[in-house]
Parts: C-alpha cells; sequence; structure tokens
C-alpha cells in the first residue's frame, strides 16, 4: 500500500526474496497505479486498500504511504488478521506505537517497522567494530544526512530523516540516552523544520549529533565515530569502501610528551586511511526476508515494536527540546508494551 517514490522497491524487494507474491498494488493515485501495476501483470490494482483487507488470501500487508497515514493503515491490516510491515517512524507518537504493539499481540501476528539500516551489513560491521573494543573509548559520533529534497509536507526533516540515525545509534549502542536537545529551523514551509540538529548523551558517554535536512547542497549520508584508538568514517554512498579506518597516532614517537597536554594533541595524528573489505548486501531485500521468515517462523522481528517504541520516544523527546528553546529533555519511561 503506498507506491510512490519508495513502495516500488519494496514490491520488486520482496519479489526477489522468492519467499513471497505480490499479489495487490494499493495506491490513491491512478498513474502510479497504472505505472507500476505495468511491471507486476500478475498483481490486481486498487485505490481502497479495504478492497485488500478483505482478501482471505493476502497474508501480509507492506505499508509506504506518508508517516501520517502509518497508524491507521496499520491498525487496520492488524485488525483484518494480517501481518504488516510499515515503513519508517511507524507511527507519529509513542501512544500509537503502543496501540499497535498491543493489537499486533492480540491478534497474534507480526507488526515490524522497516529501520532498514538495522540490516545493512556495513552497519553491522560499524557496531562489530565498536563492541569490538578496536576503537578504544568512543569519543563521540556524528550523523549525516542531506540532501536536496525530497521535501515532505506531513513530517519534519526529524522524523523524516533522523529517524534512521536515531534507530542506528540505538543499534550500535543497545541502550538509551540519558537526554536529548534539538533544534530545528522552518525555511521552506511553515512549522515544518527543513535542518535539524540533534545531540543525544549518553551516561558515561559518547556523545552523538545527528544533522538532517533536504535543504542542503549536497547528499551526505555519513556516519563518523570517534574513539581514542581509531576513527572511522561510514560513507553509505561509497559503494567501493563504505568503512575507513583511521589509527590514531603519535608524532614522533615520543612517549614523553603526555597526551592530555596541548604539546601532546598537537603531535597526534591519523594513520593513512583503511578500508577493511565489507560484504555489502541489498539491506531492502534483507529487511523484507526478515520480515518474511519472522511470518513463517513466528518470531519476533529485529525491529518490533519496541524497537520502534524506542525511536519514536526519541523524536518525541527531541520535538520536545525544539519547542522549548533546546533544552534537555531526559529519556525516562516505563516499558509497558
Ligand atoms: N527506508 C527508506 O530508506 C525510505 C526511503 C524513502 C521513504 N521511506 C518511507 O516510505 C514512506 C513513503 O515515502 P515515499 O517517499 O514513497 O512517499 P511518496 O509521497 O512518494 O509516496 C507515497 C504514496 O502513498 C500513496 N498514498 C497516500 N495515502 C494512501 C492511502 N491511504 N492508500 C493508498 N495509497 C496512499 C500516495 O498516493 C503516494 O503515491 C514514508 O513513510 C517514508 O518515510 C523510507
Amino acid at each position: 500500500v503506498g507506491i510512490g517514490h519508495w513502495g516500488p522497491n519494496l514490491v520488486r524487494s520482496l519479489e526477489n526474496t522468492g519467499k513471497a507474491r505480490v499479489i495487490w498494488l494499493c495506491d490513491l493515485s491512478q498513474e502510479r497505479l497504472e505505472a507500476v501495476g505495468r511491471k507486476y501483470p500478475d498483481a490486481r490494482i486498487t485505490s481502497d486498500s479495504n478492497e485488500i483487507l478483505r482478501d482471505k488470501s493476502v497474508d501480509a500487508v507492506v505499508i509506504s504511504t506518508p508517516t501520517v497515514t502509518h497508524f491507521k493503515l496499520a491498525r487496520e491490516v492488524l485488525e483484518a488478521g494480517k501481518h504488516v510491515l510499515v515503513e519508517k517512524p511507524l507511527a507519529t507518537s509513542s501512544d500509537q506505537v503502543e496501540t499497535l504493539t498491543r493489537l499486533a499481540r492480540e491478534k497474534g501476528k507480526i507488526l515490524m517497522v522497516g529501520h532498514i539500516f538495522e540490516f545493512n551489513s556495513t552497519v553491522i560491521e560499524l557496531k562489530r567494530l565498536i563492541n569490538s573494543g578496536e576503537l578504544g573509548k568512543i569519543y563521540y559520533l556524528n550523523f549525516e544526512r542531506t540532501n536536496m529534497g525530497p521535501v515532505r509536507t506531513d513530517v519534519n526533516a526529524l522524523w523524516d530523516l533522523a529517524t534512521h540515525d536515531i534507530s542506528i545509534l540505538y543499534f550500535l549502542f543497545d541502550r538509551d540516552p540519558l537526554e536529548i536537545t534539538a533544534s530545528g529551523e522552518s525555511f521552506l514551509n511553515d512549522k515544518i523544520e527543513d535542518a535539524v540538529f540533534a545531540t543525544f548523551r549518553f551516561q558515561e558517554g559518547p556523545v552523538a549529533h545527528i544533522h538532517a535536512s533536504w535543504l542542503f547542497p549536497r547528499k551526505v549520508r555519513q556516519i563518523t565515530v570517534v574513539g581514542d584508538k581509531k576513527m572511522v568514517i561510514w560513507d553509505d554512498l561509497d559503494l567501493n569502501s563504505p568503512i575507513k579506518i583511521f589509527d590514531v597516532k603519535r608524532y614522533p614517537d615520543d612517549e614523553k610528551i603526555p597526551n592530555e597536554t596541548f604539546l601532546g594533541y598537537k603531535m597526534l595524528g591519523l594513520s593513512e586511511e583503511f578500508s577493511p573489505p565489507v560484504e555489502q548486501n541489498e539491506p531492502l531485500r534483507a529487511e523484507c526476508e526478515h520480515f518474511l521468515d519472522c511470518i513463517l517462523s513466528g518470531q519476533f522481528p529485529q525491529t518490533d515494536g519496541y524497537n520502534a517504541y524506542r525511536v519514536v520516544k526519541a523524536l518525541e523527546a527531541a520535538t520536545k527540546s525544539m519547542k522549548n528553546g533546546s533544552t534537555a529533555i531526559p529519556i525516562g519511561y516505563k516499558v509497558s508494551i
């Protein structure tokens, strides 16, 4: 349901798994239905998602519509007793995520959110590098997700773009930050922030900074991890060497100069970059495959309701901070889902 810009990628990936057949395509736009429908002549087309829900031969529905429509559509799918994969962010409030999570449990159906980067082999390698201790103590991380467009009007750049970075951050460290501060500016549309800056502080480090914008002259998809032994740049747009590692070195190798002095820092440098070979995968296909495997096995997906809940809670805290002059908002909640 929803075959605009992103939906067709989901259709293709689902079919490519060889584990599912796409039998319906749904969109409000007749033009999109005809354009995508031509590529999948075996699939029926409709502009009414209820038609799909009434079809008993449908096991699962994938939702790739604008964010503000996710909750209503996902609830209808679960109420109809079908599994559902929903694009990110799962919903526009943590209450909505709770409702969907409970409903999925009551109905015994899979609810999964498309936090695609958790299925990206190079992000998985970045997590391995951090956890292995190879980088040393992690001081801070910098996330950049910018481009010229696509400009959304239903949600701001925080909910649209930074959702990815927050889900990666939680995936890398598997714990909640202590507090979040954020600021954002609306240039193109009133009250819809096009450029957002958010900072996440964890107990005993690290600090993570996120810059997300759809109003920026260059497409950037980067994460920089600064450790006291090594530093890493992860670049999603570099198809040859997405991960580059730099050794923190002393020049010259003079042990007598203490690190923490000004001279000591002047003597620090970086080694030549090193790009470890990383087997790359098709993250969207891996995500779709995981969804289908969970349906077949009955296991909870990695990006389940709870996973979505943490990310949406962080988005809510960042929103609150943006509205309150960038005050720090603590992340504290009791998980009841
Ligand atoms: N995982 C990713 O990397 C990624 C990338 C891009 C977009 N997305 C997500 O995918 C979703 C869609 O984004 P997009 O860029 O394709 O948006 P889009 O506006 O290009 O497409 C959305 C489509 O949904 C259709 N639609 C709206 N309401 C509908 C309804 N009730 N029933 C049926 N169809 C309906 C619209 O007609 C449109 O064709 C968003 O949630 C976005 O956050 C994810």
